[in-house]
């Protein structure tokens, strides 16, 4: 069976993908500095797989640590998550975010060609579109100028593929996550934020869980039916199978061109409101919230059309928006019960 490096496969997504590569029987080796998960992650792998994935804990952003890697063990093909995320650190802090996002993915491409490694797979976002003129919005629509450097190395990431994979010795995918929450079913794997959360999700888990106070609902005077902001939300388990289907569509040697990306959501728009909606009704807890200013930079409304996902992937998201917030609850139980939040 062949051999996947994950990189950043302790963080949020590689380790829920590390679980769905291992349960389609192939071998991973996960490769993450810790800065922002932990090492148990790997014993919660195991937990649910039943096999414990090879780790290397490395600086992948030193060149030398990742030769090392790619020395040790053969390796099929790559999925790249390692990268620094947080949107407002990276307007804090752009030239460690470019120094870090960008020479990870550098390290990846040299040692690849050193070795013959063909195949890679790059964690993108929707947030190259920023704001989009119509939705659901499609593969086609050119980026537009990016409203953080964390957002600019996704776009630029992108075009270094676009050239790095010419002479055809790397073919690359990049999936272009909308916006993911909820954890695994069996709740022992699912977004660890550090400190005070940015993200939606995971804000309301720890406000149920009285971590915080309230939820500030970021404006509610948006051209939008209810006022607030609208987004494809897309369960974790769903976009992990994503990497999976498009590494096998490497490995089939179906792509169409050495560079393809694809939309990676549901294809279906829901409002900050819903999401509080659907998460009282399948928690049955009340959320305290109230309404807030809008955030800088949010884009108003912006859901993916995948049908380019359905016709050249096989894939579709199946899980349902009540599974997302019921799991990301289940979750958070279990932050609370084993004391780690
Ligand atoms: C954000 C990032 C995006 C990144 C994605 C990862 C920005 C501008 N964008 O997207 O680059 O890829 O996370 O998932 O940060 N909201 C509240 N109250 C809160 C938190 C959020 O009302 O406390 C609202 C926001 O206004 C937004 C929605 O919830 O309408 C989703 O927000 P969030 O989870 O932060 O995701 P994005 O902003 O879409």
């Amino acid at each position: 069976m062949k051999t996947i490096l994950v990189t950043g496969g302790t963080g949020y997504i590689g380790s829920h993908t590390a679980v769905e590569l291992q349960n389609k029987g192939y071998n991973v080796i996960i490769s993450d500095n810790l800065s922002n998960s932990s090492a148990d992650v790997i014993d919660r792998i195991e937990k649910i797989t039943g096999v414990r994935p090879i780790f290397i804990k490395a600086d992948l952003s030193k060149e030398q640590e990742v030769s090392v890697i790619f020395d040790t063990y053969h390796i099929d093909g790559v999925i790249n998550f390692a990268a620094f995320k947080a949107v407002g650190e990276s307007v804090e802090k752009p030239i460690e975010y470019y120094m870090n996002n960008l020479q990870i993915a550098m390290n990846m491409f040299v040692n690849m060609k050193r070795k013959g490694v063909k195949y890679f797979v790059q964690s993108s976002s929707c947030t190259i579109y920023g704001e989009p003129d119509k939705n659901p919005i499609n593969e086609n629509c050119p980026p537009k100028f990016a409203v953080s450097p964390y957002g600019n190395t996704k776009q630029m990431v992108e075009d270094m593929l676009h050239f790095i994979t010419r002479d055809g010795l790397i073919q690359a995918i990049a999936l272009r996550y909308f916006n993911p929450i909820g954890a695994h079913p069996t709740a022992l794997i699912g977004e660890l934020p550090n400190g005070v959360p940015n993200n939606l999700m995971p804000f309301i888990t720890q406000t149920a869980a009285g971590i915080r106070k309230e939820l500030i609902v970021f404006g509610d005077d948006y051209p939008t039916p209810d006022g607030t902001c609208i987004r494809d939300y897309i369960h974790v388990v769903d976009l992990a199978k994503a990497h999976v289907v498009a590494m096998e569509r490497c490995f089939e040697c179906r792509n169409k061109i050495n560079f393809e990306c694809f939309n990676i959501g549901t294809g279906n728009g829901f409002s900050v409101f819903d999401i509080i909606k659907s998460f009282e009704k399948t928690t049955g807890i009340k959320l305290n919230y109230r309404i807030g200013k809008r955030r800088e930079g949010d884009v108003v409304a912006i859901w993916a059309d995948t049908s380019l996902a359905e016709k050249e992937l096989g894939w579709k998201a199946v899980l349902t928006l009540d599974e997302m917030t019921l799991s990301a609850w289940n979750w958070q139980k279990t932050l609370n019960k084993e004391k780690i939040l």
